[in-house]
């Protein structure tokens, strides 16, 4: 841990002591697609809790349950798509299994598959909690111009979020030879064979 890093978590720890369950300030120096991994891990130790907190607010089913799934990766990391965020996706029991082969040619993942990505942004120095994106697969002929998958998007106070499933298919359909799974960067990913 270097001495910015350091400095970093004991500023979120002191912020966290004063203002109890108040959103708390995470901030980070450098660009998004800088920062060493010490430095993402501490902004994510600093946010993961506000975050899941946030999401849960309304007490949606995926909302409330994704923090008890797998996760894929050993740490958010920030890909591009998805408005250069950091991002971070959980898989549900019948997923995890499947997901986290990282397939490059796979068949369809088993119905009732759930990805849950948690994801934030690095604005100004300072994280800033952004949607949850939600990819749930359906039964054979459920979303035909969707691969079968239903996406959903939560706001970060939690609730459901207006989306086209078009825009979200119309990306993740080029990856349709792995049944429209993007997947984390490969250097973060969890479990891969
Ligand atoms: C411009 C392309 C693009 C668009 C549009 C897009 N995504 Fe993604 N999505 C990606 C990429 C790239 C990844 C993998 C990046 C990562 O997770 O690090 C990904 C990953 C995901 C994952 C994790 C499962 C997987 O594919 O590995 C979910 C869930 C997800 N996106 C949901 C959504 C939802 C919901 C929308 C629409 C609101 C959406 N995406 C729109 C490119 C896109």
């Amino acid at each position: 841990m270097n001495n910015s890093t350091l400095f970093a978590a004991l500023t979120c720890l002191a912020a966290g002591l004063a203002t109890g369950a108040a959103a708390q300030d995470c901030t980070a120096v450098g660009d998004a697609y800088d920062l060493d991994e010490a430095a993402v891990n501490a902004l994510y130790a600093c946010i993961e809790r506000q975050m899941a907190q946030s999401y849960a607010a309304e007490g949606d089913a995926v909302g409330v349950a994704y923090r008890d799934w797998t996760v894929s990766s050993t740490r958010p990391a920030v890909a591009g798509a998805h408005d250069e965020r950091f991002l971070q996706t959980f898989a549900n029991d019948i997923a995890a299994p499947e997901y986290l082969k990282f397939d490059e040619e796979r068949g369809p993942m088993p119905v009732g598959s759930v990805l849950a990505k948690e994801s934030f942004a690095l604005k100004d120095g300072k994280a800033k909690i952004g949607p949850l994106f939600i990819m749930t697969k359906l039964d054979e002929g459920g979303a035909p111009d969707a691969g079968n998958w239903r996406y959903d998007a939560l706001q970060p106070n939690g609730k459901v979020m207006k989306i086209s499933q078009s825009f979200c298919a119309d990306c993740h359909l080029g990856w349709d030879y792995r049944d429209s799974l993007a997947y984390p960067l490969e250097e973060v990913r969890l479990g891969a064979e």
